[in-house]
């Protein structure tokens, strides 16, 4: 008999108790390879719709749609058994009714499998977040910069740098609390906003530029990871990917060039015939 166990997966009231606990720990993934390389490390996995820009090379997130959602969110929950996967909500799939976001996040949630869905907004989804919870959806929400505004805004702005915007990110931050959402994520907010408002709320805050009090980080793994042509100024990189699959890239055309590539060890002999050892 086996004695590996698989691993029990993360819940949300796991993820509500570690408020002003353990950091919650989460990244963004969008395909298996990458879901089961952070699964063992990671809290919570977000399918952001980053992917438009971070793999599909779109300028912002407004062209993705619900499909290519579904497509990562289920390549993300095939190669993550231990994290608690939440997929976001594409724009326009949730903003004109509470029945429509219902419709399309039952949607993702029955083809995919994961186990919530990430919203942005304030206030203004305070009805929508509280519909979906109260039929069984988990909604993680999302406030402060909001990329899906991008063209509202006229570009992605820092928010709560101004003490007199305040009381209104706190606002949303309250009102999607107390309409049910599991936990939020603080974009782009002034450290000592973020920090308050993470001390005034009863669920865990997630941030991403915000602050080291938050309950929980998050960023794209791309952008850690030194993937991106430019990331944002709060992203820290722990790699240089990039730079490494270039070089790599580099020599391998190289070899294939020269034809030192495929070497002796990568081609197959006749069966019987002994491989020539090629220095
Ligand atoms: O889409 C995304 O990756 C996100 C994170 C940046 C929080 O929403």
């Amino acid at each position: 008999m086996s004695s590996h166990k698989p691993l029990k997966r993360m819940t949300v009231p796991k993820i509500i108790e570690r408020k002003s606990g353990d950091p919650i720990v989460c990244l963004t993934a969008y395909t298996a390879p990458m879901a089961r390389l952070m699964d063992p490390h990671v809290d919570l996995i977000l399918v952001g719709d980053s992917v438009g820009m971070v793999l599909h090379g779109m300028d912002n997130t407004l062209g993705v749609t619900l499909e290519h959602m579904i497509m990562h969110g289920q390549a993300v929950m095939r190669g993550a058994q231990h994290a608690l996967v939440v997929v976001d909500m594409p724009f326009g799939s949730y903003e004109e009714s509470a029945e429509q976001a219902f419709r399309n996040a039952a949607r993702v949630m029955q083809e995919t499998g994961c186990t919530a869905v990430k919203m942005e907004g304030g206030a203004r989804l305070a009805e929508t977040v509280s519909y979906l919870t109260d039929r069984g959806i988990p909604v993680m929400a999302h406030v402060g910069l909001l990329p899906q505004s991008v063209n509202a805004k006229g570009g992605y702005r820092i928010v709560g740098r101004d003490q007199s915007e305040w009381p209104s990110i706190e606002a949303d931050a309250q009102a999607v609390a107390d309409a049910g959402a599991f936990a939020v994520v603080l974009e782009g907010v002034a450290e000592p906003l973020a920090e308050k408002i993470t001390k005034s709320l009863p669920i865990p805050t997630i941030g991403i530029g915000a602050s080291n009090q938050c309950d929980g980080q998050i960023l794209v793994t791309e952008d850690m990871l030194g993937m991106a042509e430019r990331a944002p100024s709060f992203v820290k990189e722990y790699a240089d990917l990039g730079g490494s699959i270039e070089t790599a890239i580099r020599a391998y055309a190289g070899e294939v060039k020269s034809r030192v590539f495929p070497g002796a060890s990568h081609v197959y002999s006749m069966k019987g015939v002994a491989k020539l050892k090629v220095s």
